[in-house]
């Protein structure tokens, strides 16, 4: 009898036939600490206020991210990244690198009660500043070396107040460099930096500019974040980041740039973070809550795409949702 090459020879389902198989066969699986949890911090005592653009995440003050720590860390979620709303906005946005501002009261705390938890904070000038913009506005243009100064400031007194690590996520040109410099030079030399390097100007971000009460309140971002038509300029930010200094370079949001998570894994060997951004998960939820799609195998099946399209680390408001699945 003649052998026949390919079919019937080769069964792909041959792998598929059980569950054991499926299981032992399957490339990419997903672990807790694949991800970093968001959170975001206000002013005052008892407050966790539901955002109502992202069912199941809240705007907590001080006491409740205790507590919350405490859930996470027991759900084997080991980190966390920080956004701050303050009381007070301005012009420079002084909230931001204020001793006693609300990320470095939240910094002290945490720390002092969870040692352990490697917290990250966003670094940014967006929640601070009364215009909502990421840096300082002259003519109504955000000035970038101007705003260097403010966030290499906020990256140090974020170091200083026991931030593990610090995720620069404006978009400004040299931000990675101006931010390693002054770390270096005050001590803080094995701070690592994740770049929010190839952030694009999305409006899959919507929700989160409720969530962190950081709407721009004139034009837009798109002279500082990318256009979504671009995959080359990309790979030349996540270059310079690199250069700079990043540790960690980030692709933001996720799911409509698996494309450049991979090129950014193909192109460099460096640690790849994605965000599966606000937009990413209200989706979700909202299809899910109308009985449409189910919402947890939806969820699985977007956060195994964005690890099998490279990503290292994932920020993602399902943190605890898959990890509870896990
Ligand atoms: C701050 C910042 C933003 C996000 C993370 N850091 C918003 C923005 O750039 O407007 C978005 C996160 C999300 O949508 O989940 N610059």
């Amino acid at each position: 009898m003649q052998i026949q090459p390919g079919f019937p020879v080769t069964r792909m389902r041959r792998l598929r036939k059980n569950a054991g198989l499926r299981n032992m066969f399957r490339e990419t699986s997903l672990a807790k600490e694949d991800f970093i949890y968001p959170l975001f911090i206000v002013e005052g005592n008892g407050i966790k206020r539901e955002i109502s653009s992202m069912p199941g995440q809240f705007q907590m003050s001080v006491d409740n991210i205790l507590r919350e720590c405490d859930e996470l860390l027991s759900l084997g979620i080991g980190s966390i990244l920080l956004f701050g709303i303050p009381e007070m906005k301005d012009a420079v946005g002084s909230g931001a690198y204020d001793e006693n501002g609300i990320i470095q009261k939240a910094l002290r705390a945490i720390k002092n009660d969870f040692p352990e938890m490697m917290v990250i904070t966003d670094v940014c000038l967006c929640e601070y500043t009364s215009h909502g913009h990421c840096g300082v506005v002259e003519n109504e243009y955000v000035q970038n070396d101007k705003t260097l100064e403010l966030l290499a400031k906020e990256a140090l007194s974020h170091a200083q107040n026991g931030a593990d690590m610090i995720a620069p996520s404006d978009m400004m040109d040299g931000r990675v460099k101006a931010i390693r410099q002054i770390l270096d030079l005050n001590g803080f030399g094995e701070t690592p930096i994740m770049a929010y390097s190839a952030k694009f100007a999305s409006a899959f971000y919507g929700p989160f500019r409720e969530a962190a009460e950081s709407a721009p309140q004139f034009g837009d971002r798109k002279s500082y974040q990318m256009d979504y038509g671009n995959s080359d300029e990309a790979l030349r930010e996540i270059a310079l980041d690199i250069q700079e200094g990043a540790d960690i370079v980030m692709v933001k949001p996720a799911l409509s740039y698996l494309d450049l998570i991979r090129r950014t894994k193909d192109n460099f060997n460096i640690p790849v973070a994605a965000y599966n951004v606000s937009g990413e998960y209200s989706m979700i939820k909202a299809a899910s809550e109308r009985g449409w799609i189910d919402g947890e195998k939806v969820m699985m099946e977007v956060l195994t795409s964005i690890k099998r399209a490279g990503a290292d680390v994932i920020i993602t408001y399902f943190a605890k949702d898959a990890a509870k699945v896990i």
